[in-house]
């Protein structure tokens, strides 16, 4: 039997996880979701009004940053010892709702094992700084491969000296053919800021600054559109660092929405070891690097997000919008 005492803890514990699902990553901070908050369940809404037209016309990288928030809503509510149970595409009829997430109490004293990463959701951020030589430990990255399984999905180290090298080209190449695109430099410098006060999109606290000397051989995304880009220009992103590829084997909104939540837990192990990461997507943006990928590294997974791990300083937090306009609260 549920009593208003349970009723009043599980509705205090939906408002926590609704709010640390806002700490989530997405594809230039467009935070492109909404989350319905009731009593006894939450529901996680795509805001169609924050896609990227130009980057991300099917919508592939806005679930997936949806599902990132998912991850933390469901991270909050196991630290919080309740079992999440999600539903996702709870209704065929409404594309917009991804997910609902009702709570029960855990069934045993064990818990759940992500509840661990409810302590570093805060200290979570894309790192975009040169990392250190450090070796990424190979007992790390056997936690990053399991996670990713635990979420339907599929993590993959580059290692091969020529796979590492196409890896590298192949992102030349995307970098190349979108900057030369008038759409994507125009979604570009509408999304990047250098407005303390502006609570979206990627600030010029975040990134490298773009002397146009740095010759990443995997160059990072240039978000210097102003050029006050205030971290280093010395990136050091190289073929020789820590590559990781994130997929899943299906490629559909389900698929995508999946793949979301293995990319935060990833991030979130990443960030429980000490380390840190930054994804790098334009060579599976565009759609013939993302083929020519598939072929030279024999993939037989739908490619997500290439990450960089490493060890490097800490970089400024990113903003978030209020969370008035996030939330919508059923009375
Ligand atoms: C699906 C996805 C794709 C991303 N692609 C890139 C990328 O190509 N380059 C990059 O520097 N950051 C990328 N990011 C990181 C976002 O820019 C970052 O999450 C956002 O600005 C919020 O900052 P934070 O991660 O520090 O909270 C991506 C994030 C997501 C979720």
């Amino acid at each position: 039997m549920t009593t208003s005492q349970d009723l009043r803890t599980a509705t205090g514990a939906l408002r926590r996880a609704a709010v640390r699902a806002t700490f989530a990553p997405s594809v230039h901070n467009t935070q492109p979701w909404r989350i319905l908050l009731g009593h006894d369940e939450l529901g996680l809404l795509t805001d169609r009004t924050r896609q990227l037209q130009a980057l991300d016309p099917t919508g592939r990288q806005l679930v997936i940053s949806c599902g990132c928030a998912l991850f933390n809503a469901r991270v909050s509510l196991a630290a919080a010892d309740l079992t999440a149970v999600v539903t996702r595409f709870p209704d065929i009829s409404r594309s917009d709702l991804l997910a609902t997430i009702a709570v029960q109490q855990s069934p045993g004293p064990q818990g759940d094992p992500i509840a661990a990463l409810d302590s570093v959701v805060e200290l979570r951020h894309t790192n975009r700084r040169r990392f250190a030589d450090d070796a990424v430990p190979p007992e790390m990255l056997e936690v990053l491969e399991q996670a990713a399984l635990a979420e339907d999905s599929i993590l993959v180290q580059i290692r091969d000296p020529a796979q590492r090298l196409a890896v590298a080209r192949l992102s030349q190449q995307a970098d190349a053919l979108q900057n030369a695109d008038a759409g994507y430099r125009a979604e570009l410098r509408a999304w990047t800021t250098t407005d303390l006060a502006r609570l979206d999109g990627v600030p010029a606290t975040a990134v490298p600054q773009v002397t146009g000397e740095s010759h990443d051989e995997v160059p990072i995304r240039d978000f210097d559109t102003s050029g006050q880009g205030l971290l280093p220009s010395d990136t050091g992103s190289s073929s020789q660092q820590c590559l990781l590829l994130l997929g899943t084997r299906g490629d559909n909104p389900a698929a995508w929405l999946r793949a979301g939540e293995a990319l935060q837990r990833i991030l979130l192990e990443i960030t429980r070891h000490g380390f840190t990461a930054s994804p790098l997507t334009q060579v599976i943006e565009a759609a013939v690097t993302r083929e020519a990928l598939q072929t030279e590294l024999g993939l037989t997974m739908m490619p997500h997000v290439l990450l960089r791990v490493g060890r490097a300083a800490a970089t400024p937090a990113t903003h978030r919008r209020r969370l008035v306009d996030v939330l919508i609260e059923r009375p």
